[in-house]
């Protein structure tokens, strides 16, 4: 098991990933595959990166089988906060811990950011795995949002959590 964080080379790899994360869960993103498959150049994304505003961490096992990023916001008086998305494992690797490490990591990491204050995400509240992970990795919740979600006729609720890096 390699848990790094991804470049341009990994690219091909993590597009895959994540349109099989958006594919089985529709109720878990904001994101459809059809929007991320017409993303105008994913290798470019990772190759102009900056290390310390984005990042998309992965676990291999021998291939890609998870992924979370996290950038930081670019208004200027939003900079002190940076976002996790994407968390997803495939279900072959889930309860290994591999979602626990690869967040640890996002933490480890962003911590080195200059002048972060503290990382922000976004739940739906029905995925008792993933909201389970953040609060036990440290996450609290700080607010909600009602029906944010609308996937047919379903709509889902949301909590919004953060973790204090100071
Ligand atoms: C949420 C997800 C990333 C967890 O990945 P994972 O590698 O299986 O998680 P881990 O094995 O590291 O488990 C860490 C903690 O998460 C929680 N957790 C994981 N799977 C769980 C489950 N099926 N039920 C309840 N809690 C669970 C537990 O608190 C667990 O700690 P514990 O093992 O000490 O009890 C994975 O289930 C997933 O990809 N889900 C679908 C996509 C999704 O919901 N993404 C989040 C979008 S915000």
């Amino acid at each position: 098991m390699e848990v790094r964080a991804l470049t341009e080379a990994d690219a091909e790899a993590w597009l895959a990933l994540r349109l099989r994360a958006l594919r089985e869960h529709p109720d878990a993103f904001v994101a459809t595959p059809e929007e991320t498959e017409s993303l105008p150049d994913v290798k470019k994304r990772f190759a102009t990166a900056r290390d310390d505003e984005s990042i998309v961490v992965g676990a291999f096992d021998p291939h890609l089988v998870g992924i979370v990023g996290c950038y930081r916001l670019e208004a200027t008086k939003e900079r002190h906060i940076a976002r996790i998305w994407g968390m997803y494992i495939a279900p072959e690797a889930r309860g290994r811990g591999i979602g626990r490490f690869m967040l640890d990591v996002v933490i480890t990491l962003t911590r080195e950011w200059p002048e972060l204050d503290h990382l922000w995400l976004h739940v739906m509240r029905h995925q008792t795995a993933a909201r389970r992970l953040y609060l036990s990795c440290g996450f609290e919740v700080i607010g909600s949002h009602p029906r944010v979600l609308r996937v047919g006729d379903c709509y889902y609720d949301e909590d919004q959590m953060v973790f204090r890096l100071r």
